[in-house]
């Protein structure tokens, strides 16, 4: 027997409802905040990644899904969505052409060769959200609060916002610089993955998940120490737009991402539900001011962010009133089953195709079954009206009608068939 690659997922059953369920809630939310959907190619030339994401980040150095097509290039399949839009924008030059900023939000399966857990794959499905060509603070203001609105229109309750403020390229160098220092002096008693980033990347040991790593963390220099006035400037006016909003947020000075094309204002929003787990970050994001096109070296600034639905489902159970509430809501019923009593299959199809027209949702028996079975059938599915249709009837031009839990038929004529469901049926 085939059985699904380590880190995937089936996704069927009540679970796709609940999944359609969200797309179509995030798309409409999407809609109110004027962000127009784009879809790029799952797989991409490999150095679109390695050299935007950065080659020293864990998803380029240890986690991308590399291959040799067969004309001997390196392809990747996308393990995340902002390379893969800027790179659209930068090559389709039209999408810029009207007044900025220039909102776009996509949907699709990303790919990461990490260690599946729960809230983990390595097939994972992204919704993300970058709002590009002005550097700004109120379009970081607007990310951040469509994060937070989808949140909570999914009546996920138990969330905390974190910031920080990442500063410049120059900032941060300074940073790197003095953080290297401080963490020289105690390599040593460092992780081994904290003493490979050392050398490459030492921002990225303030996120490290070493209780060892935690108490060296504790005392190391500040990024706020070396942010320039314009860009604390910036990072506060979002937070003053944050507060008289009411949204509560945390400002987390650890917090780096693990994406090196990030500058100034990064976040994230975690769950902080305890049935959570380890992988707790529901949506992840931030500025990029420098992120580069490999063919003309221009740069493209823009703000997003990325939500995980894995994370976002987990969430949905783990508040399982919430999640009742969406099944019920969910459409599960069938307007009509047609209940062939001695027709010709032809009639019963030609019948079915009608009412499906009409936009009903119909349903039939594909054997040749009798009517008794037949019901037995429908009383086990979710069926609103029967339609029995039998040759006498048919030969009088009409069908007979049974509303669900009702005994009593109703007899129609089939040219009155539209009527009758536009009346009781509303689409
Ligand atoms: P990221 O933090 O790498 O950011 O991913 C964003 C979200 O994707 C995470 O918070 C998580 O919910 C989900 N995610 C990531 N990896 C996995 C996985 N292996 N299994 C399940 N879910 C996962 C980005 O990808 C950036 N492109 C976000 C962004 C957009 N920044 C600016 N614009």
């Amino acid at each position: 027997m085939f059985r699904k690659i380590k880190g995937t997922t089936d996704i069927y059953g009540d679970e796709i409802l609940i999944w359609n369920y969200i797309e179509s809630l995030i798309k409409e939310i999407c809609r109110t905040f004027n962000y127009k959907e784009i879809r790029t190619p799952i797989f991409e030339e490999t150095s679109l990644f390695s050299r935007n994401i950065g080659e020293t980040a864990d998803i380029v150095s240890k986690e991308m899904y590399t291959f040799l097509d067969k004309g001997n290039r390196s392809i990747t399949l996308r393990p995340e969505g902002t390379a893969s839009v800027i790179r659209s924008v930068v090559e389709n030059k039209t999408m810029m052409a009207n007044p900025l900023p220039l909102k776009l939000f996509y949907y699709g399966p990303m790919f990461r060769y990490e260690r599946p857990q729960k809230g983990r794959q390595r097939q994972f499905y992204q919704f993300g959200v970058e709002n590009i060509g002005i550097n700004n603070y109120r379009s970081d203001f607007e990310v951040v609060l469509l994060g937070y609105t989808l949140l909570n229109r999914l009546g996920i309750k138990k969330i905390k916002i974190l910031l920080n403020n990442l500063g410049d390229t120059s900032d941060r160098q300074n940073y790197a610089k003095s953080l290297k220092e401080y963490f020289l002096k105690h390599e040593n008693n460092l992780s081994s993955d904290s003493k490979s980033r050392l050398y490459k990347n030492p921002l990225r040991i303030l996120d490290s998940k070493s209780i060892q790593d935690k108490e060296i963390i504790k005392d190391a220099p500040l990024i706020k120490e070396f942010l320039s006035e314009e860009s604390k400037a910036q990072f506060e006016k979002v937070c003053d737009l944050l507060k008289q909003h009411n949204i509560d947020f945390e400002i987390n000075n650890h917090l780096v991402r693990g994406l090196d094309y990030y500058s100034n204002i990064v976040f994230e929003i975690i769950s902080t539900s305890e049935d959570a787990g380890a992988q707790n970050t529901l949506i992840g994001g931030g500025r990029y001011n420098y992120l580069i096109d490999s063919k003309d070296s221009s740069t493209i600034s823009g703000t997003g962010f990325a939500l995980g639905m894995e994370r976002i489902i987990l969430s949905l159970k783990n508040e399982k009133l919430l999640y009742e509430k969406i099944m019920s809501e969910t459409d599960q019923k069938i307007d009509v089953f047609v209940v062939n009593v001695d027709c010709d299959f032809m009639i019963v199809s030609l019948i079915v195709n009608m009412l499906r027209n009409l936009g009903l949702k119909v349903e039939y028996d594909y054997s040749d079954k009798t009517a008794a079975k037949q019901f037995k059938k429908l009383s086990k599915l979710n069926v609103e009206y029967s339609l029995i249709i039998g040759n006498n009837d048919f030969s009088k031009k009409q069908v007979s009608i049974k509303k669900r839990g009702s005994k009593e038929e109703t007899k129609v004529k089939i040219n009155e068939l539209l009527d009758f469901f536009n009346d009781k049926c509303p689409r």
